[in-house]
């Protein structure tokens, strides 16, 4: 067996996911390497869920009785590990919604309802990158398209990295916030947030950060990454689907508008016009995913269990072990950086002249689970000029085994294509 530093007991955390004990097409040992999409769940977190509904489903925030306070105990309590794990200084800034689009969504429409000093109008600039995945552009252009705003991008260096060299032309006086993804959920790229933030900072724009490809991956600091909201989703690290959360800096949740009205999130009503709940529930109508975020507190309090430093190191060490043996495949060209260094753990390729969604086809053949396409992050693509391309993404329960089986994969599908 091969030894690699760094590594997790994988066998006993595999013990945790049920699914990975699967067989596929008669028989075929399971290797799930589409962690990027959506990750398994540990047993922990599935019985959370069923003793929810089992034992303690109610309404939040709504009820006297015991179910109900029951509920809200775990709904807030939820709130609370979550607060935590991304170090907010408080439990207020974190909203929950329903997944990353629905937070990347609600900071783009609240800028666009604000009054000044955060107000997006035709006067000001909006700024992403090219590697974002669509759920942090379009909210932008429709943000740009309804108020006039300029949307401007950091393009991309050949070897799959942001070019920052005009940093100072992209983000000027006139950008009124700046949103770009922590770790690329095609390219793998971690990015230099340091470097953008003390730019944005500089011309006063709000800082955005999607974090879904990270929040599972690594440690979360919402006070050193300095953004004003992060946003990430909770299915991708061990909760379940359904649940996203938003962090906000609280002086900047008490000024902006709420984007969506309804139950929940007023303080009074009358037929003429309404006032708000405090942060967060002000950005929480109706009633909220429950159960979703209780399992979410959950997968928050397993992955703190394992360490988020630990399992950082594992994917490391697993994602350099598959750099290199994936560079073994004759006519394999990774899309993305070609060294583990300040890269997380979703490799994306080509295979010579075969489309990817027959590279996938053929390694589902053999139990092999991969995501082929454009990954929600067509630009990308377009920069480098490729339709689409397969993505292998690893997680705390990836074997340096499971590597082993996706390139003999590899070589089946490269015999089967001749
Ligand atoms: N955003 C998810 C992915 O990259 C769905 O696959």
């Amino acid at each position: 067996m091969t030894h690699i530093p760094g590594l997790l007991d994988t066998e006993a955390i595999r013990k945790d996911f049920p699914i990975l004990d699967r067989v596929v097409h008669d028989g075929k040992k399971l290797v799930y390497l589409d962690n990027a999409a959506t990750s398994q769940k540990p047993r922990q977190v599935l019985d959370v869920l069923a003793e929810y509904y089992e034992r303690h489903n109610a309404n939040v925030h709504r009820g006297v009785h015991v179910l109900a306070e029951e509920a809200t105990a775990l709904y807030e309590g939820a709130r609370d590990k979550i607060a935590a794990f991304v170090n907010a200084p408080s439990r207020d800034e974190v909203i929950f919604t329903k997944n990353a689009s629905e937070s990347l969504n609600l900071v783009a429409n609240m800028l666009g309802l604000a009054d000044e000093p955060y107000r997006v109008d035709h006067d000001t600039e909006i700024v992403i990158t090219e590697m974002e995945h669509h759920s942090n552009i379009v909210p932008w252009q429709l943000l740009a398209q309804r108020t006039g705003a300029k949307l401007k991008w950091f393009g991309l260096t050949d070897d799959g990295r942001l070019d920052l060299s005009n940093i100072e032309e992209i983000i000027t006086e006139k950008t009124k916030v700046v949103s770009f993804v922590l770790v690329s959920n095609i390219l793998g790229t971690v990015n230099p947030v340091e470097a953008i933030v003390r730019r944005a900072q500089e011309v006063g724009a709000l800082v955005v950060i999607d974090a879904s490809q990270a929040a599972p991956h690594m440690p979360l600091d919402v006070q050193s990454l300095q953004a004003d909201f992060v946003a990430f989703t909770g299915h991708k690290m061990c909760g379940p689907d359904g649940i996203g959360v938003l962090w906000g800096r609280q002086e900047l949740l008490e000024d902006l508008p709420p984007f969506l009205g309804g139950g929940e999130m007023i303080e009074t009503v009358s037929m003429h016009s309404s006032t708000y709940a405090p942060a967060p529930h002000k950005f929480e109508a109706g009633t909220p995913p429950i159960a979703q975020a209780v399992g979410l507190g959950a997968a928050v309090d397993y992955l703190t269990s394992i360490g988020m430093e630990k399992i950082a190191r594992h994917e490391h060490a697993i994602t350099q072990y598959a750099i290199q043996r994936l560079q073994e495949v004759p006519g394999l060209k990774l899309i993305g950086p070609t060294t583990a260094e300040d890269r997380g753990a979703a490799i994306s390729f080509t295979l010579g002249d075969i489309h990817p969604h027959d590279v996938g086809q053929v390694l589902d053949e053999q139990g092999i689970a991969v995501r082929v396409g454009h990954h929600c992050a067509r630009p990308v693509c377009l920069r480098y000029g490729i339709p689409a391309t397969t993505r292998a993404s690893f997680y705390l329960y990836s074997t340096p085994g499971e590597v082993d089986a996706l390139v003999e994969g590899l070589e089946h599908v490269r015999n089967f294509f001749g």
